[in-house]
């Protein structure tokens, strides 16, 4: 991703790998800092993953992919290393799908890992390609959390095909939902726009609706933790209520995701196992009690959001509908170093 720093502009991604180094921006501390973290060892990427240095799910598979490697480089024990970086979240399937993929492959664990995240780069630029497609000019496109750039190492998978709109000539504008409690959306998403100039406007979580209603938004596009075999999806906590009020518009509803995001041994949502986090993300803003100390909180990270509502799914191998996903379960997990040309 081009990001201007101090007036010099410099291409980074999310992550990358110099042996036995991870490299990650800090997640946390955009858009007030730009700070880049080094994890040199497993105990380390599992706190950055859990805390949320890094986040998003192809970013966090990124991560874990190098884990692998790292573990290996260091001479650990590079099965045990994977459950504990497996262990860090639960609904991101990028994070397994990673794992699994180097370890396949452990004699030759940091080749793998690169491939895999070149892979995930390439996919990604593939989504906004083909997600391109359905953008006309002008438009207004809803997104909800972060599916930059620093979610899916570069590029992103529901803002992908919203830059190749912008460097295509037309001239999106995008809605972004704040994504209470830890603002991914006013913090992150909004700091990419920023970054690649693209019109947008962040809203409160719960502006949506009346926006949808009046006429204000055109699409939405998503991100996506993990897809199902009937395509139902869990992404970040809200994505729920704004899918049911597009459909409730007639507004069309998006998901973009890379392959490593589907998990097909699940049959629907209601197998996706929900990470539920710390009371004080909801009580607390930048560590300032916004609620009284004696009440408690409630914190899903992730809500379930049924096939019915998806009007596609925008991957790397084009576009399709529930009923079409067949034909992505059909790609093994060695797939994902195919020759991108294949696809
Ligand atoms: O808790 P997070 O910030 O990791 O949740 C991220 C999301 O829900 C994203 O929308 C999703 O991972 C898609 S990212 C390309």
């Amino acid at each position: 991703m081009k990001i201007s720093l101090n007036g010099k502009v410099s291409n980074v991604k999310a992550v990358w790998y110099e042996e036995p180094v991870i490299k990650m921006i800090d997640q946390r501390v955009l858009p007030e800092a730009f700070r880049i973290v080094e994890i040199r060892d497993t105990k380390d990427l599992f706190e950055g993953i859990k805390n949320m240095t890094v986040r998003g799910a192809p970013s966090i598979g990124a991560a874990a992919a190098y884990g692998v490697a790292q573990a290996k480089a260091l001479g650990a024990d590079i099965e045990q290393a994977g459950k504990v970086i497996k262990s860090a979240r639960p609904t991101a399937n990028d994070l397994f799908f990673a794992v699994d993929f180097v370890l396949e492959h452990k004699e030759e664990a940091k080749k793998y890992a690169d491939l895999y995240v070149d892979s995930i780069v390439e996919r990604s630029r593939l989504i906004g390609v083909n997600g391109n497609e359905l953008i006309g000019n002008g438009k207004k496109i809803l997104t909800h959390c972060n599916a930059g750039a620093l979610a899916s190492v570069d590029y992103g998978t529901a803002l992908s095909p919203i830059r190749m709109a912008k460097e295509s000539g037309k001239k999106p504008f995008v809605w972004v939902d704040e994504t209470r409690p830890r603002l991914q959306g006013a913090r992150l998403t909004a700091w990419e726009l920023v970054q690649e100039g693209i019109e947008h406007k962040v809203i409160a979580d719960n502006a949506a609706g009346f926006l949808m209603e009046r006429g204000q938004v055109d699409l939405a596009i998503v991100g996506a933790d993990r897809i199902t075999k009937n395509g139902d999806f869990a992404n970040k906590i809200g994505t729920y209520e704004k899918a049911v009020l597009a459909k409730e518009n007639g507004i069309n509803f998006y998901v973009a995701a890379p392959l490593s995001t589907f998990d097909f041994s699940i049959e629907n949502g209601r197998g996706i196992p929900i990470e539920v986090r710390s009371e004080e993300e909801v009580k607390e803003i930048k560590g300032v009690l916004i609620s009284p100390k004696e009440s408690m909180a409630y914190n899903p990270a992730f809500d379930v959001t049924p096939n019915k509502y998806v009007t596609g799914y925008i991957t790397e191998y084009g576009v399709f509908k529930s009923s079409e996903l067949k034909m992505l379960k059909d790609k093994g997990k060695e797939s994902i170093i195919e020759q991108i040309e294949d696809i």
